[in-house]
This record gives structure tokens, C-alpha cells and sequence, in this order.
């Protein structure tokens, strides 16, 4: 069933990115690990990843790409009422990297809260946020998808260290005018889903209150990525595809109406087989894993930026966002960009 007609659908008028500017390519991977080149670019798509120097953190880059969407659209950082960051590499267990964000960008007024949904943490708080705008709650809500993997990833182990990058991007959603909603511009659905069971195919499994940090976990790299790539790699492949063709159904689209496919970035060969299945024109569909690889919360706005960089995202495009990530959790979500 189609969601509940909203009060007011909300919009996303501004979108800023950032990403560190020290690269990781594939040739320094090549002097880490055994690896090469070539089989990266094979299975995965990537090329070079950004990586933070030390003492850098997820909010130092949330706070960038925040300050770029605000002097987009021109606002002060006191003219937000809200803030949802979806990482799940938070400078620290707690305080949220929401709260330490407000008090960097100086948004006065402001509260907020994390969303852990790793892959798909931008789409979750994306659909939180839009529910705020749509209740009337809020009138101006940051949502931001920012990790930085780097911090835990082991640069021993091959089959994850090649993949993940450090990234960050925001959005500010504003309630559509009655025009726009008319218009159909806006965000228009959402479909979310989780599957606990699959929660063991990738974790971190220490730091929390079940592994608390001990000389013990720290020696058996309990505090790092830990992967079934190919558990993943199937489910990924399988739920993209799914949650897509779903929300396109509901809304009486199919993958030839959509202008702007914009995926999580896991893998380029995910993204090519969801869009296979979805039949959609391969001039539609966004890929920037070559350049920044697996930024896990930071890879959607990151594909929007490519898509507006590119001039492949106009105002009126019916957009496709689709991610698949640890839990299982799982995100689709249309929308036609309003700004
Ligand atoms: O965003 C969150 C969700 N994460 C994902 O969506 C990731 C999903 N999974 C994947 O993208 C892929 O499974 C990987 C990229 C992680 C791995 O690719 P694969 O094609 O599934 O490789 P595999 O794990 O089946 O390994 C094939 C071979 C193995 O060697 P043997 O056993 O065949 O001799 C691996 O040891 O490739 C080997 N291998 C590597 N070789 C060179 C694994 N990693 C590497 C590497 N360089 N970096």
C-alpha cells in the first residue's frame, strides 16, 4: 500500500558533500596486501578511495558537507531545527556525532540523534526527516550520511580493506510548496525493511556491551569490518532489486520512467545487475565507486553530487535511491529532485 497522503510532502533543497583529500589507491593497496589492480577493479568497480589523516572523525566531515548545503541554499546554521546523521562510525559511542555536529556548525536551537543502519543509514534518516517535514513539525531539517571506515577497517585483510572509503553528505529538506506538490516534485515514497538474521554476514563484533573492549578482542580484531562478501554480495543483489521494483510498482513506474538511478555504492557489479533486472538504461544510472569506493552512509548524497557534477540531475527528474546494507537493512526510495 502506498504511504498515507502527507500533511505536506517535503523536498530537498540543498545538498552539500565532502570527502578527505587523501587518496588510497589500488597500487598503494598493491604494497599492503596481496592484491592488484586489476582484481579490484574487477570484482568491485574501485579504483581510489579518500581516507582521513589521524584525528580526523565522522563529524569533521559531516560538518563540511553541512556547511556546503547550507551556503547552497543560503541559510544560517541557526535556521535548522533538526539534525539525523546515519553512520554507524559516530566519533564515539555517545554523545551522538548529531550532538557533537550541532555545537561545530553552531546550530543553536537544534536537536538531534543518530540512525545506525550502516549501508543504508541515509535513506532511513532521509524518510525520518521527510516525516518530520511532512507532520509540520519542522520547517528545515539537516539529514547527513557520514562514515569513516577507515577507522574500522584492518588494513591486513584484504577481502575488506580494498572496498571501504571515508565520506560524507548532507541534504536540507523543506516542506514543497502546494505548486510544487502538483507538481509531483518532492519526496514522493519510501521502503524500508530489516533482517536480523543476516546480521552475523557483516558486523564489528566488539565495543559494545556484549564484546566490551579488551586486550582479548582488540587481539582477535573484534573492533573491525568483518564480512561473508559473498552472503552479502547475493542478498545485495537480490533486496536491491526487490525494494526497487516495489516502490516503483506501487507508485505506477517502471525502471524505464526513473531519470536518475542513484545506489548505494557497494559494488559495481551490485549496481549493474539491480539495474539489468530494473531494465534500465545504463545512461540512467549513477556510479562513482571508481572514485570513492564503499563510503557505506555517505555513498547516496555522494551519487547525487556525481549525478549534479555530471548534469544528469535537473529539477522535475524522477530519482531511484536503493541501498542494501549490515543488519541486513534495506532502503528504497523515490523522489522527483525540486531543486
Ligand atoms: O555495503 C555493504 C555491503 N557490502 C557489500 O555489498 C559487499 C558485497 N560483496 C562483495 O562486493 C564481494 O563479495 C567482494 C568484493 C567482497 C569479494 O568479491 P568476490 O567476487 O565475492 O570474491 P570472493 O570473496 O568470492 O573471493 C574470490 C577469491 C578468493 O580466492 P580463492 O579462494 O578463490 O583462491 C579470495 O581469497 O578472491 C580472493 N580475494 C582477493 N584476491 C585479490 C578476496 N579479496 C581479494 C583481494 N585481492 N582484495
Amino acid at each position: 500500500m502506498p504511504q498515507q497522503r502527507p500533511v505536506r510532502r517535503a523536498k530537498i533543497t540543498a545538498l552539500g558533500t565532502y570527502v578527505p583529500p587523501r587518496l588510497l589507491t589500488n597500487a598503494d593497496l598493491e604494497k599492503m596486501v596481496e592484491t592488484t589492480d586489476t582484481w579490484i577493479l574487477e570484482r568491485t568497480g574501485i579504483r581510489e578511495r579518500h581516507i582521513v589523516e589521524k584525528g580526523v572523525a565522522t563529524s569533521d566531515l559531516a560538518l563540511k558537507a553541512a556547511q556546503a548545503a547550507l551556503a547552497e541554499r543560503g541559510l544560517a546554521p541557526t535556521d535548522i531545527q533538526a539534525i539525523i546523521v546515519g553512520t554507524v562510525t559516530p566519533d564515539m559511542f555517545f554523545p551522538s556525532t548529531a550532538c557533537l555536529l550541532q555545537d561545530k556548525l553552531g546550530a543553536k536551537g537544534a536537536w538531534g540523534f543518530d540512525v545506525s543502519a550502516a549501508c543504508s543509514g541515509f535513506v532511513y534518516s532521509l524518510q525520518i526527516g521527510a516525516q518530520l517535514v511532512q507532520s509540520g513539525a519542522h520547517d528545515r531539517v539537516l539529514v547527513v550520511g557520514a562514515d569513516v571506515m577507515s577507522s574500522i577497517i584492518d588494513y591486513t585483510d584484504r577481502a575488506t580493506c580494498v572496498i571501504f572509503g571515508d565520506g560524507a553528505g548532507a541534504v536540507l529538506l523543506e516542506p514543497c510548496t502546494p505548486e510544487e506538490e502538483q507538481q509531483g516534485l518532492g519526496l514522493l515514497d519510501f521502503i524500508h525493511e530489516v533482517d536480523g538474521s543476516g546480521g552475523c554476514a557483516l558486523n564489528m563484533p566488539a565495543g559494545g556491551s556484549l564484546n566490551p573492549a579488551t586486550h582479548q578482542t582488540v587481539e582477535a580484531k573484534m573492533h573491525y569490518v568483518h564480512q561473508d562478501g559473498q552472503a552479502v554480495f547475493k542478498y545485495a543483489v537480490r533486496k536491491m532489486a526487490e525494494s526497487s521494483e516495489r516502490i516503483l510498482e506501487r507508485n505506477g513506474f517502471t525502471g524505464a520512467d526513473v531519470n536518475c538511478f542513484l545506489p548505494h555504492q557497494a559494488n559495481k557489479r551490485i549496481i549493474n545487475a539491480t539495474a539489468d533486472r530494473l531494465k534500465m538504461p545504463a545512461d540512467r544510472i549513477i556510479i562513482n565507486i571508481d572514485r570513492y569506493g564503499n563510503t557505506t552512509a555517505g555513498t547516496i548524497p555522494l551519487a547525487m553530487h556525481t549525478a549534479r557534477e555530471q548534469g544528469r540531475l535537473k529539477k522535475g527528474d524522477l530519482c531511484l535511491l536503493a541501498a542494501v546494507g549490515a543488519g541486513f537493512t534495506v532502503g528504497a526510495t523515490l523522489l522527483r529532485w525540486a531543486c
